[in-house]
């Protein structure tokens, strides 16, 4: 973390939780943020609880996300979602190129970079994902993909740096595994996504530049993970389904 960045800290409820059992965490997770200020969170439910935990999240400071956005305004794009239907419903963010997307759903570079287009100038926030498999890891390809990954997906997108757009280092061996990057692995690929980003965009957009980590961070991990200098808050997945995991993750990043 570095005292002139934002810090986010996300959960990301992938397919999980009945709309009820929803609104139940957020209302939850609501009640016990009113102690904990000084770092921005998030949560993204299913697409189908949205609608109400957005009007539940209208008296809490945590903000609402999606786990997908659509790079067209409307039109024939079945089991897609629109930036437009995402802002009314009261979502800030969105999720983009989650490795499960690119995994299971083709989701690319060039579909990512579309995607984070029209987030930016509808005025949604965008998580893009990147990180590299483990068969890249342990080819020495772990900085080829991230340079790619960045290159590509964030091709021609105007940055502003403070208040926009967010990266998420996911290395996909880590997500769901249990198996966390060590915070020596987690800063060396922040620190070179971040210098990325000074080459693509500039100096300036590189330092104010959120850079998140994912991939199996828990109440006991978070905080060593979150000292590294160049780690500016997390994206969660298992862990923000239990209130207490995920409040003690907020915890560690205040
Ligand atoms: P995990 O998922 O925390 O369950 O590893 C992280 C993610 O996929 O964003």
């Amino acid at each position: 973390m570095n005292p002139h960045r934002e810090i986010v800290i996300a959960g990301n409820w992938k397919m999980n939780t009945t709309p009820e059992e929803g609104v139940a965490l957020a209302k939850s997770l609501i009640e016990s943020l009113r102690r904990t200020p000084g770092v921005t969170v998030v949560i993204c439910p299913p697409a189908t609880h949205l609608g109400v935990i957005g009007g539940q999240l209208k008296s809490s400071s945590a903000e609402l996300g999606a786990q997908n956005v659509h790079w067209e305004k409307s039109g024939a794009y079945t089991g897609e979602i629109s930036a437009e239907m995402l802002l009314e419903v009261g979502c800030r963010w969105a999720i983009i190129g989650h490795s499960e997307r690119r995994l299971y759903f083709g989701e690319t570079d060039q579909t990512v970079n579309k995607r984070a287009h029209r987030a930016l100038e509808a005025g949604l926030r965008p998580i893009v994902c990147i990180g590299e498999t483990l068969a890249e890891r342990e080819s020495g390809q772990t900085f080829d993909t991230l340079r790619r990954q960045v290159q590509v997906g964030l091709e021609g997108l105007t940055l502003t740096g403070k208040g926009g757009l967010v990266i998420a280092y996911e290395p996909v061996w880590a997500i769901g595994t249990g198996r966390t990057a060590t915070p020596e692995q987690a800063q060396e690929a922040h620190h070179f996504i971040r210098d990325l980003l000074a080459e693509q965009f500039s100096p300036q957009i590189a330092e104010l530049t959120v850079i998140q980590y994912g991939g199996s961070v828990t109440a006991a991990n978070a905080e060593e993970l979150l000292t590294c200098p160049d780690v500016d808050g997390a994206l969660v997945g298992g862990a923000s389904l239990k209130i207490d995991s995920f409040l003690a993750i907020v915890q560690a990043a205040s």
